[in-house]
């Protein structure tokens, strides 16, 4: 199985598991770590509406919760063309990912689209520790 497949299907399965009561939009997300060890996840919604979140950001808290702290790939599926992920995830996928880092956008049957973590989030921001964030 390549990496991709390997991704490919973390995503599926955690998919499987989305919490989407209000949606009905399942989305899942696999995170490839430098360690070379997947992390997979799915959104999970709330009544509250915008207290849910994101497949990617489940993915991501789990790779970091695990002490790795750099991404490698990424892969998101949804029963959609193009379900790239929102501004927020952008930002927090940039915070452990090179620019070159490669976001595989896929639907139920495979690969849509190919970008980068630089081409979704140009000029991204960057806060060096000890900076201000006020600066
Ligand atoms: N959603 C994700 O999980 N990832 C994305 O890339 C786009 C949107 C979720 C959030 C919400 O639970 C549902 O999809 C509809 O927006």
């Amino acid at each position: 199985m390549s990496r991709f497949d390997e991704l490919f299907a973390a995503a599926a399965a955690a998919r499987a598991n989305a919490y989407d009561k209000y949606s009905g939009f399942a989305v899942g997300a696999a995170v490839l770590g430098k360690d070379g060890k997947i992390y997979s996840g799915c959104n999970v919604e709330n009544a509250s509406f915008p207290e849910g979140w994101c497949a990617e950001t489940t993915a991501l808290g789990k790779m970091i919760c695990s002490g790795e702290r750099e991404v490698a790939e990424v892969l998101v599926m949804a029963d959609a063309a193009l379900c790239t992920p929102c501004g927020g995830c952008r930002q927090r996928l940039a915070e452990f990912a090179l620019d070159e880092v490669v976001v595989h956008i896929c639907d139920l049957s495979g690969l849509r689209k190919n970008y980068t973590i630089g081409e979704l989030l140009p000029a991204r921001f960057v806060l060096e520790a000890g900076e201000s964030a006020s600066a």
